[in-house]
């Protein structure tokens, strides 16, 4: 605030924008944050940026999720239009425009503020380090093993709210009857997806989830163990006709206001119950592993700082990466965001039962490497693309899918 006020200073005695001045720097920070509790959380970041250091956050919202998102954050860095900062999962979405040497190298950011010393768990750190180089701020652990289950639509059926995925699937034809679609799914492929990522984690042992989607076990993809977990998923597209909408937070919005009984999705999902002043366990259920495994992935978001031949904007991007690691900061924008933070060092006592659930399953070590860390972009678009159309398409057969799915798991990288 001090140094805003003396910005309006300073402009009223000189002639000159404040932006040219040599201490502050314009920084456009891009990111897919747009949904009701994405834009209440990203507004923490850009508050503490803008009250905290002499420099201005320039929103650069991008609509449509990360699918659409990435693309065009990509080709601009590469097209030399580069962004101050940019969102990204962390992982390996970032993995080529490193390799390039586009992106800014934040190892002396990271060791000047001890990063080693509090990320927890440590991991998040590796997936932000190439060749022992740091080059993203890692800011939150999003999980993808939920469903998130309505109060009101179990309500209106006469039902308990259920305590695992089985209990769910047996409580479908109730809530048919009561006009509520059981399952909420938004049309893009990255949610399907996740649906069927939730679903594996859940019903297949640690083993053969680490021979799939670890060693890259093609057998174990096309074997009895994701049989299973492909069966569930038919089952799973059955339910979701009628759920006619595109976005998550659309889809979430129809199990907040009870005309679907349940969305299987990320955490990401309490940002709009909150908003919508929803309670957890009064208005809704969350149940981690859909009920049967206390699991979680520890994917999420992380800053990277696409390189620019200007001093200014390179003290201002690492001013925002130390911050958006901060204490205060990790608490006001995690608590809003429905994501853990990753700092293992503060109080987050006031979080509701379903990130106190997150933070215990945390605590205990229960949890699993992303997709995003995984698996290379390319073969993340060629699942979701395979999953979306067999969602779409109920003429595809069980066989038919694991069959593909096996045949990208060979040839995955
Ligand atoms: C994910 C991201 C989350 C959430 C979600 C939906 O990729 O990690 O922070 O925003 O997309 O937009």
């Amino acid at each position: 605030m001090k140094s805003r006020i003396f910005k309006a200073a300073l402009a009223s005695m000189i002639a000159v924008p404040v932006a040219t001045a040599a201490f502050a720097a314009d920084l456009e920070v891009t990111h897919w944050w747009t949904s009701g509790g994405e834009a209440a959380a990203v507004a923490e970041f850009a508050k503490a940026f803008n009250e905290k250091t002499d420099h201005n956050w320039i929103d650069g919202a991008i609509a449509g999720s990360g699918g659409t998102a990435r693309p065009i954050i990509v080709s601009r860095i590469i097209g030399g239009e580069p962004m101050g900062a940019t969102q990204l999962n962390h992982g390996r979405q970032a993995e080529e425009l490193i390799e390039a040497g586009l992106m800014l190298d934040l190892t002396e950011i990271a060791e000047a503020e001890g990063w080693a010393d509090f990320v927890n768990p440590s991991k998040l750190l590796d997936a932000c380090t190439l060749d022992g180089r740091i080059y993203c701020a890692p800011v939150n652990i999003h999980s993808t093993q939920w469903i998130w289950l309505s109060h009101e639509a179990f309500a209106k059926a006469g039902l308990d709210v259920p305590s695992d995925w089985d209990e769910f699937v047996a409580a479908a034809p109730a809530l048919e009857g009561a006009g509520v679609v059981p399952l909420a799914m938004g049309q893009q492929s990255w949610q399907t997806n996740l649906a069927f990522g939730a679903l594996a984690v859940a019903l297949v042992d640690d083993a053969a989830w680490t021979e799939v989607n670890v060693n890259k076990n093609a057998e174990v993809a096309g074997g009895p163990d994701y049989r299973r977990v492909f069966e569930a998923f038919d089952n799973a597209r059955k339910l979701a006709v009628g759920s006619n909408v595109n976005d998550w937070n659309q889809a979430t919005n129809l199990v907040i206001t009870g005309q679907a009984g349940g969305q299987i999705h990320g955490d990401w999902a309490q940002g709009e119950f909150q908003v919508a002043g929803q309670v957890a366990g009064q208005d809704y259920t969350c149940l981690p592993g859909l009920g049967f495994r206390e699991v979680l992935d520890t994917g999420g978001d992380a800053f990277y700082f696409p390189k620019q031949d200007d001093p200014e904007i390179e003290a201002a991007q690492k001013e925002l990466a130390a911050l958006l690691l901060s204490k205060d900061v990790q608490v006001a924008f995690n608590l809003k965001k429905g994501s853990l933070p990753i700092r293992g060092d503060i109080d987050m006592s006031t979080a509701n039962d379903c990130m106190q659930k997150g933070i215990q399953i945390l605590n205990a070590g229960n949890v699993l490497p992303s997709g995003d860390i995984n698996f290379s972009r390319d073969t993340q678009n060629q699942f979701e693309d395979l999953m979306t159309t067999f969602w779409n398409d109920h003429s595809i057969t069980v066989e038919q899918v694991q069959a593909d799915y096996a045949a990208i798991v060979a040839a995955a990288d």
